[in-house]
């Protein structure tokens, strides 16, 4: 080991109790679609559609993680992981999204639970990743208020099933992506382009977060969001302007909402819609409803302008879109000048503190853990490896943010790799490679990449009774 290494080593020595994770998610790893009663979900009707997801891909067998559970847990505890945060389908437990429960459904939840717990893996259970039962959407989907009542009847049901194994519990992952990609751009399933269903679908998402967090009643429960950086490409007033909204609809939008149970009245102005449209009496004190834990979803920072004529979005879709930024579709999204991934996304560790600092600065003490965070690149198998340098310099330079972060006075309890392995990733189906584990699609074999074994090394280096040399 180079002394540089050894830095880095002491460099990323957590406190006690830090949690060291990775993330993945029930439709793009699970397959079995049709398997045990599983109903049909948005995200199955939307790859089968024509061009809407790269190539054609769907998830009917993805990693094929419903029948490999047991391989790929033990190849969690050969990392090392003190915690894995999975999401469960919804259509797996109740086929069309309200009425009785599918017991094989969650008997494989309870499997996965028990085989995490034998191996001393903590689960975090996320209940949303986006695939929301067909039947649902048929009714109107998220735009539909009676989705968030619904989502409150499946969170009881799960929690009531697994409140003995689970400790922390997740209402919807990312929100801003379920409301604005699925309803505004299309980029998502449901793939509809309705800007203003986007801003009720947004609301009612919220809505249900807050609702299921009142029918769990759980020991430890958190609300997800994904946050970015944002900086004006100028201090001219129209890129300041062009900063605020983006920072408006992607942050504070939902950080306001979940966490002080209110919305920003610039945002709300921004989106051109009366609130008393969407929003009834009483649902600002649900969605406010105390939590215990944030959960932050981290992978850039956008640079912005609102001179016309620019990017729509920070990065190309590789599918017909329309913009997701409602009421801002002026603003553009311009070159940072930073190393990008395989995404297209600029590479930011500094935007990490900011965000968590700036949770910390501006909102009620809460404890927070970033929940995701990753990079995608094309990698190359050769001789048995995969030597992703790049990933590990991404990840290594994240935790470091998180330890800044730490250092700073958030109260920073974890940390969650994107993805465990690679799998199948929304529009681009299974062309963009996020896994710490490599996954040969063809035979299913799974294989430790470079930055796997050095997070491993991470983990064992703050294991308690292996204090690290520092
Ligand atoms: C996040 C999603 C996750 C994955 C990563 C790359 O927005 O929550 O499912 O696609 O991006």
């Amino acid at each position: 080991m180079t002394t540089q290494e050894e830095q880095t080593r002491s460099d990323l020595c957590f406190p006690p109790g830090f949690s060291f994770g990775a993330a993945t998610s029930a439709y793009q790893i699970e397959g079995a679609v049709t398997e045990d009663g599983r109903g049909v979900s948005i995200w199955d009707t939307f790859t089968k559609t024509p061009g809407r997801v790269l190539n054609g891909h769907h998830g009917d067998v993805a990693m094929d993680h419903y029948h490999r559970f047991a391989e790929d847990v033990a190849i969690m505890a050969e990392l090392g992981l003190t915690a894995y945060r999975f999401s469960v389908s919804w259509p797996r437990i109740q086929p069309t999204g309200s009425g009785a429960i599918n017991q094989k459904g969650l008997d494989f939840y309870r499997r996965l639970t028990d085989e995490l717990l034998e191996h001393g893996i903590d689960p975090w259970l996320t209940l949303y990743h986006w695939d929301l039962p067909q039947a649902l959407e048929d009714q109107g989907g998220w735009p539909d208020r009676d989705t968030a009542y619904r989502f409150a009847d499946y969170a009881a049901a799960v929690h009531e099933a697994l409140k003995d194994r689970v400790h922390t519990w997740s209402t919807v992952n990312e929100p801003w992506c379920a409301a604005f990609l699925g309803y505004a751009s299309g980029e998502h399933a449901p793939g509809r382009r309705e800007p203003q269903n986007a801003i009720r679908g947004a609301h009612h998402l919220n809505l249900a977060h807050g609702l299921a967090v009142q029918a769990m009643n759980a020991r430890r429960v958190g609300g997800c969001v994904n946050l970015y950086a944002v900086t004006p490409e100028t201090d001219s007033e129209r890129d300041l302007d062009a900063a605020r909204r983006i920072d408006g609809l992607q942050n504070r939008f939902f950080l306001d909402a979940l966490l002080t149970g209110r919305y920003p009245e610039d945002v709300l102005a921004d989106l051109r819609m009366e609130p008393e449209d969407f929003i009834q009496p009483g649902d600002m004190k649900t969605i406010g409803a105390p939590i215990d834990v944030l959960l932050v979803n981290y992978y850039s920072r956008f640079t912005v302008s609102g001179a016309p004529g620019g990017k729509a979005s920070a990065a190309a879709a590789p599918t017909d879109s329309a913009s997701p930024w409602v009421g801002s579709e002026h603003v553009s999204f311009v070159d940072g000048g930073r190393p990008v991934t395989a995404m297209g996304w600029e590479i930011d560790e500094a935007g990490l503190v900011e965000v968590l600092t700036r949770v910390m600065r501006d909102y009620p003490p809460i404890a927070m853990v970033v929940s995701e965070n990753g990079a995608a690149f094309d990698d190359v198998l050769t001789d048995g490896r995969v030597h992703d340098r790049e990933r590990r310099a991404y990840v290594e330079a994240h935790l470091g943010a998180c330890k800044e972060a730490i250092e700073a006075g958030v109260p920073l309890e974890g940390y969650f790799a994107w993805s465990l392995m690679d799998n199948f990733e929304w529009a681009w189906g299974y062309g963009k490679r996020f896994g710490l584990v490599h996954v040969d699609f063809e035979t299913q074999e799974r294989l430790l990449k470079d930055s796997a074994l050095w997070y491993a090394e991470i983990i064992r280096q703050n294991r308690p009774h292996e204090p690290t040399d520092s």
